[in-house]
């Protein structure tokens, strides 16, 4: 079946990097054996590098961006996945080397889909979206500490550029596992935003520059670190003997200078989360948590609906730290 399609297509030539809305046919999406008719995709901060000029991520062109989407199934090879059945899409390159999800429809490996766990409708998985599955394994990796210490509570975690996606989800999560939330923002106004979604303490990112001493006062038994650079630095020297640090994103860089201090001392483990790479396995276990963690009536009031050209508005606003909480991309807005 060919059918045309609306999406984003982003191009690079002659050293010109484009994005515009184009109706192609759906001839051009060549990998993957099924296809599906997107509900919605999700702006995250790697589709904002990519639609700012390929983030040295996409490396053919011209390509259509979007590292996740939900949709319906409309043909598949696969007999796992049959027609009109609700399908999810996180990671695995796709946005990345194949074409994804800001587009009217995508066609991809079935190996890279799980099916909507109940009462998780399109609307609800892209809110959460890749953003929101990273901020379940993060909170995940923070739980194992009570396995690995048999039995011994965390109390203290400390989340990074809390009013990002990650962030936002991350302290909803972890405050409903019982945690006390300390929330790391640079924006000054955003202090009633985190308390609602659970935060018990609110920290000024300034509060992270600086040099670090080679050990600092124990402070957090958990750390969800989106930032990396300088400010994990400092972190690592704060973290309570075995606490864990979940470290998934470089919103504020890639370099960390640290010691083995906080290693060898007090047994603190980094963690590194990839949300692309996660398991068939850990994604559906991760997915059917969802609907006991998240608050989606609190969920939506901090997700903003985008058409294809108010994402190209929007995105640049993710690059400069400037855009709070999430945004769906509904490709038929
Ligand atoms: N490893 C994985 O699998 C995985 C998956 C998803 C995302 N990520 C990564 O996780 C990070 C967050 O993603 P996201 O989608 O949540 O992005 P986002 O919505 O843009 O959130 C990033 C937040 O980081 C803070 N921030 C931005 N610039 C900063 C700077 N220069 N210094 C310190 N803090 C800064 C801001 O929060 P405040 O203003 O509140 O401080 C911003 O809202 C990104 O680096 C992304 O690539 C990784």
């Amino acid at each position: 079946m060919t059918v045309k399609l609306k999406a984003v297509v982003i191009d690079n030539q002659n050293e010109k990097f484009t994005r515009d809305i184009k109706e192609i046919d759906s001839g051009h999406l060549k990998d993957g054996n099924v296809l599906i008719k997107i509900d919605y995709s999700s702006l995250n901060y790697k589709d904002a590098m990519i639609l700012k000029d390929g983030g040295r991520i996409v490396r053919k062109f011209p390509f259509v961006p979007g590292i996740d989407f939900s949709g319906k199934v409309v043909e598949s090879e696969d007999d796992r996945f049959k027609k009109d059945e609700n399908i999810i899409c996180t990671g695995f390159r796709v946005g990345e080397a194949y074409y994804g999800g800001f587009s009217q429809y995508a066609k991809v490996d079935s190996n890279f889909l799980i099916k909507n766990p109940k009462n998780i409708d399109s609307k609800k998985s892209m809110m959460l979206g890749t953003a929101g599955f990273t901020a379940l394994q993060c909170s995940f990796a923070i739980k194992a500490r009570e396995e690995l210490l048999l039995g011994e509570k965390v109390k203290d975690v400390l989340v990074t550029g809390a009013t990002g996606g990650v962030g936002s989800i991350a302290v909803m999560i972890l405050s409903k596992m019982g945690y006390d939330v300390h929330a790391v923002t640079g924006k000054k106004d955003k202090n009633d935003y985190l308390k609602d979604l659970g935060a018990k303490n609110i920290i000024d990112r300034k509060d992270f520059e600086g040099e670090s001493k080679l050990l600092e006062k124990g402070t957090w038994d958990g750390v969800v670190d989106t930032v990396g650079g300088p400010s994990l630095t400092k972190i690592l020297a704060q973290v309570k003997p075995n606490g864990i640090v979940a470290s998934c994103g470089n919103a504020g860089g890639i370099k960390i200078n640290t010691t083995v201090m906080p290693f060898i001392i007090r047994g603190v483990k980094l963690w590194g989360i990839d949300s692309s790479g996660a398991s068939i396995k850990r994604r559906e276990f991760l997915w059917n948590e969802a609907e006991k963690l998240i608050d989606f009536n609190k969920l939506k009031s901090l997700t903003k609906e985008l058409s294809f050209t108010e994402l190209l508005n929007i995105y640049p606003k993710l690059l400069e730290g400037k855009f709070f909480g999430r945004a769906i991309v509904n490709p038929n807005k």
